[in-house]
């Protein structure tokens, strides 16, 4: 069986329930902006986040109404975030499609994912919970401050890694953890466990980011979106920093300038993945995945429901092992 469809065994009814709210709030009666946000719809992500929201609601209680509003407003809140990212990074394939600002142009794009988030904090008033609305709406400013701490780093000479963990932190990680913490919330779980369960979030959100960055460094069309852009965009990213730190000489010192510059050709573009490569960066950054997963393995060890623990072990080892 698929492995996706593993994970989500325990919550298989709630998902179905999250999907038609989904598809519901998502939706507009007007012609070009209802089409807009069915073009946006008619392809689906892993849907990794929602999971996330229910498995950790499962865990704490039963999968009420406020889990599912926060498992629909954290996707549309990522669906944005994409919509609004592939604008920046000037991205033409999403999920296997032509991306929305391919599709309809960047107009279009930026407007349409100010509206999403618009639709998506009203949800989050209509649970009446401050706590929920709260988290949402500062995650929100979060996952913008790392985007644009993102833009800021590429000016920045050094490669550092610590820059590499605030990003992805504020960009990634804070989604899943926000996504954990709300599904406890939502089951009225006590301050431990909401605690425990946004850490668990985090880790597995760190490893998600790590993973996806590491996609970039091979040419695979399996993933449904561009590989090879983040140094064409002159970010580096965990594997290529470990590797420059560590054994970059004067002839790769001077290409890194060049990329962040954006002023290097695509043979040296094609020389630093050859040297991320040789000098140990992939492997450096399986590393660490592992190492998270230790760590998010023991937080697990305190859960009740053996489904729902069952379900995010094999949730944890997709995000690091997966192949698209
Ligand atoms: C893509 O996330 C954005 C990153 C954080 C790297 P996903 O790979 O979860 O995107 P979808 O929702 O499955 O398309
Ligand atoms: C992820 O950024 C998008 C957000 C977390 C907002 P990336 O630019 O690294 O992700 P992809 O590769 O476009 O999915
Ligand atoms: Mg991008
Ligand atoms: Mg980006």
């Amino acid at each position: 069986m698929d492995t996706l469809v593993k994970i989500s065994q325990p919550i298989a009814a709630e998902l179905e329930q999250y999907k038609e709210l989904f598809s519901t709030v998502m939706s507009h009666g007007n012609d070009f902006l209802g089409g807009a946000l069915n073009y946006i719809k008619q392809r689906k992500g892993k849907l990794m986040r929602p999971m996330m929201v229910l498995l950790m609601a499962k865990e704490h209680g039963e999968v009420g109404q406020k889990a599912l509003i926060s498992a629909v407003a954290l996707e549309m809140l990522h669906t944005a975030s994409l919509i609004h990212d592939d604008v920046v990074d000037e991205s033409g394939e999403r999920r296997g499609q032509a991306s929305t600002n391919r599709a309809y142009g960047n107009q279009v794009a930026v407007l349409l994912g100010d509206y999403i988030l618009s639709l998506l904090l009203r949800q989050t008033a209509l649970t009446g919970d401050l706590r929920i609305v709260e988290t949402v709406s500062s995650l929100g400013g979060t996952l913008s401050e790392g985007e644009i701490f993102q833009l800021s780093n590429i000016e920045r000479q050094e490669v550092l890694e610590e820059e590499y963990y605030r990003i992805i932190r504020h960009k990634t990680a804070a989604l899943f953890a926000a996504c954990a913490k709300l599904g406890a919330l939502s089951s009225n779980a006590d301050e431990t466990d909401v605690e425990r369960a946004e850490k668990f979030g985090e880790i597995v959100g760190t490893c998600f980011q790590i993973r996806d960055d590491i996609f970039d460094y091979y040419d695979d069309n399996r993933i449904g979106k561009p590989t090879g852009n983040d140094l064409m965009e002159g970010k580096f990213t965990l594997p290529a920093i470990y590797a420059i730190n560590k054994c970059a000489d004067e002839k790769i010192w001077k290409i890194v300038e060049k990329v962040k510059k954006r002023t290097a050709s695509s043979d040296e573009i094609a020389d630093i993945v050859e040297f991320t490569k040789a000098h140990g960066g992939i492997e450096y950054a399986r590393n660490v995945m592992d190492e998270y997963r230790s760590e998010a393995l023991s937080l697990l060890q305190g859960f009740s429901n053996v489904d729902v623990r069952h379900a995010l072990t094999l949730y944890l080892n997709y995000v690091i092992e997966r192949d698209i």
